[in-house]
């Protein structure tokens, strides 16, 4: 009985001590590992994303503007419109969510992230992809800092400066000055929508005859379009005041339908002339975005 005790309580420790040595050698291995494999800095460029392939050059535009300013990083893409995802992958080209491309650069080893939004204001999608990707800072073992840095139009110098390299560079130069500017924005039913009409108030103050319309806020194109048959316009061009000129200025803007903004304001006598643009696809703008990317990626260090 006594000899049976201490032969088990041998045992015991026995199997204490092996599992000790075991456990020992985990921390030994765990401590003595390579220190995780760091990649440096990798950029996420966040768009809504388009379907449209004459629409893709502006995002082309972007990345040739991103990988001059920073060339030896990694520069990867995602969209935020699952709808556009959907459609893409139909036809054979998978983007990720912003999500899925963090957890890819998690998964490749890069620490630091800066992710940069190419919308226009910051509304909903922007504060989702803020919050969602600021979650991949806060994991352990993954990315250590991740930044999100600002869409186009955050500021009264950003406002300033998009408005006026549009008047500069996308406004046909045949343009005369009592025909009017209708830069047709997308519109939301987030606060920022109030960037629209602020916009206006900056463009007016440029230009009596530019003006701000929106397909899915406020200024609304019907209060666009008395604006300008009080004003007794006889010629508008109307330009996209988006990131790429895809569905909504091929559609609601130049469209042959009767309900497009083109068809509408032919029907009230005035000419319209569509420019199928992106703002993207400017050198001068798209920088506006690359300019955002340097502050964060300075804040990276
Ligand atoms: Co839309």
């Amino acid at each position: 009985m006594w000899r049976n005790l201490m032969k088990k309580q041998w045992m015991i420790l026995a199997c204490a001590a092996v599992l000790l040595a075991g456990l020992q050698a985990r921390w030994c291995v765990a401590a003595g590992h390579p220190a995780k494999e760091d990649k440096g800095p990798a950029i996420l460029l966040v768009t809504f994303g388009t379907s449209v392939d004459s629409a893709q050059s502006a995002f082309r535009t972007v990345e040739q503007r991103v990988k001059a300013a920073f060339p030896k990083t990694e520069v990867r893409w995602a969209y935020t419109s699952k709808i556009i995802r959907k459609k893409l992958e139909k036809e054979g080209t998978h983007i990720d969510s912003p999500e899925v491309a963090l957890a890819r650069l998690m998964d490749d080893g890069y620490t630091k992230v800066a992710v940069q939004s190419l919308h226009m204001i910051p509304g909903a999608e922007f504060h989702e992809l803020y919050d969602n990707a600021r979650l991949f800072g806060q994991m352990s073992g993954g990315i250590d800092k991740v930044v999100v840095s600002s869409p186009l139009l955050v500021s009264d110098e950003t406002m300033d400066k998009a408005l006026k390299e549009v008047m500069a560079r996308v406004v046909p130069k045949a343009r005369q000055a009592n025909e009017a500017v209708v830069l047709m924005g997308h519109g939301t039913h987030h606060p920022s929508d109030a960037i629209y009409s602020a916009l206006m108030y900056k463009a007016q103050k440029m230009d009596p005859n530019v003006y701000v319309g929106t397909v899915e806020g406020s200024p609304s194109f019907d209060e666009i379009k008395e604006m300008l048959v009080q004003k007794n316009i006889k010629k508008a061009y109307l330009i996209p005041f988006m990131t790429v000129a895809g569905d909504h200025a091929m559609n609601d803007m130049a469209g042959d339908e009767p309900d497009s903004w083109k068809s509408q304001l032919t029907k009230a006598g005035i000419e319209s002339v569509p420019v199928m643009k992106g703002l993207a696809e400017f050198d001068a703008i798209a920088d506006m975005w690359v300019a955002q990317l340097k502050t964060a990626m300075a804040h990276l260090q």
